[in-house]
């Protein structure tokens, strides 16, 4: 579950370079709920999902997850209930690391205690039998460096690092963008499958308006830190993607008109 009361955000306060980022953010992800998010470059989508892992904590207003009150809570703190996936393959995992001791990281959440005493004979078979279901042939690669893997593996080796330890938030920020269409599609459906299984709370920034409405229950559109549109159930089941982009232009083209409005 995740909830944000009156979160905003503005970098450089009291600066030239001022600039809001987010604005006064309502938001309630019930838990297991998956919720895609659109809108355009530099809309807040990234800085919203950062107020979330704690990277960047909000000017204003509170946030929680799984009931709790996280608002001030470091990044590693809340790491016990957040895992996140970035665009670039490279951000998520360690490229100097083994995969296997990748896959240790996550299952200790992080920590470099016992890290290689953590690596007995049952976890490196865990982590065999797990990276086997992703098809990719990793299971031979425990101990290649993470660096070796293309992005697409890198891809499916952090999602699944997602699963290792009991995370119940999911966040991935343009995921696949990164990715050929063939793999994107693969960790896609990876995607789901992980979701579905560990009925996890999942927020998915995504540039492609067919992503948005083809995974999860329910989309929302950000623009310039506001959330202009939020939806789910039957209203958006009948929604194809020109009926988006035309909501996504219009809402848009009205944001702009209010925004005239106010500067009178
Ligand atoms: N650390 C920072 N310092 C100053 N400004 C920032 C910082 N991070 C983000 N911003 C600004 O805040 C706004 C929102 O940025 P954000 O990265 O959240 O956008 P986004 O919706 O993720 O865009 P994109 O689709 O391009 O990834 C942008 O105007 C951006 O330039
Ligand atoms: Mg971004």
């Amino acid at each position: 579950m995740i909830k944000t009361e009156f979160v905003n955000v503005t970098f450089n306060l009291g600066t030239a370079l001022e600039k809001i980022a987010l604005r006064e953010i309502n938001l309630t992800i019930p838990e297991g709920q998956f919720v895609t998010v659109i809108g355009s470059n530099g809309a807040g989508k990234s800085t919203l999902l950062n107020v979330l892992t704690g990277d960047i904590i909000p000017n204003s207003g509170k946030v929680w997850i799984n009931y709790q009150e996280v608002t001030t809570w470091s990044s590693s703190k809340r790491a016990k209930f957040v895992a996140r996936v970035f665009q670039n393959p490279l951000a998520g995992s360690c490229a100097n690391l083994t995969v296997e001791e990748n896959l240790a990281l996550a299952y200790r959440r992080g920590s470099l205690r016992g890290f290689h005493s953590a690596l007995n004979h049952r976890l490196r078979d865990q982590f065999r039998s797990q990276l086997a279901r992703l098809n990719l042939g990793l299971e031979n690669r425990l101990s290649d460096r993470m660096g070796l893997l293309s992005g697409g593996q890198r891809q499916a080796v952090s999602l699944l690092m997602s699963t290792l330890a009991p995370h119940q938030v999911l966040l991935l920020d343009e995921h696949t963008a990164a990715l050929d269409p063939k793999t994107a599609n693969y960790i896609l459906q990876l995607t789901r499958e992980i979701v579905n299984e560990n009925r996890l709370t999942t927020l998915m920034v995504t540039h492609s308006m067919r992503q948005a409405l083809d995974l999860g229950d329910r989309t929302l559109m950000l623009h310039e830190g506001k959330i202009i549109f939020d939806i789910s159930g039957s209203q958006r089941q009948g929604l194809t993607v020109t009926d988006l982009l035309q909501l996504f232009e219009q809402q848009q083209q009205e944001a702009l008109t209010d925004d005239a409005l106010l500067l009178g």
